[in-house]
């Protein structure tokens, strides 16, 4: 069972979980601030859930490969969206600054 390694938490869920969901289900959202609220819910469409992910997981989708190819997001960032993923091993996540999370040392 994956480990998922995010805010200083541990969380198990099964291979092939969205990281999202399982994030959102433990309260441990992937979203800054007021995108909690105002989000696409997983479509992969709005990139307020994007992430920096260290660990297997699954390959980028087309809907996420177009979100994160313009501003405020920078493809060569490394990011991926949540609502995109499926966890395959143990990750480590990190979420940026901004509202859609899109600052960070990356
Ligand atoms: S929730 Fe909108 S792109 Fe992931």
């Amino acid at each position: 069972m994956p480990v998922i390694h995010y805010k200083g938490k541990i969380i198990h869920c099964p291979k092939g979980a969205n990281l999202r969901q399982v994030l959102n289900e433990r309260g441990l959202h992937p979203h800054n601030g007021t995108s909690k609220m105002l989000n696409c819910y997983g479509l992969g469409t709005c990139g307020t859930c994007a992430v920096k992910i260290e660990g297997h997981v699954s390959e980028m989708t087309p809907a996420e490969k177009l979100r994160l190819s313009f501003p405020p997001h920078k493809p060569e960032n490394g990011l991926r969206l949540a609502c995109q993923v499926k966890v395959l091993g143990d990750v480590k996540v990190i979420k940026g600054e901004g509202f859609w999370g899109q600052s960070g040392e990356w």
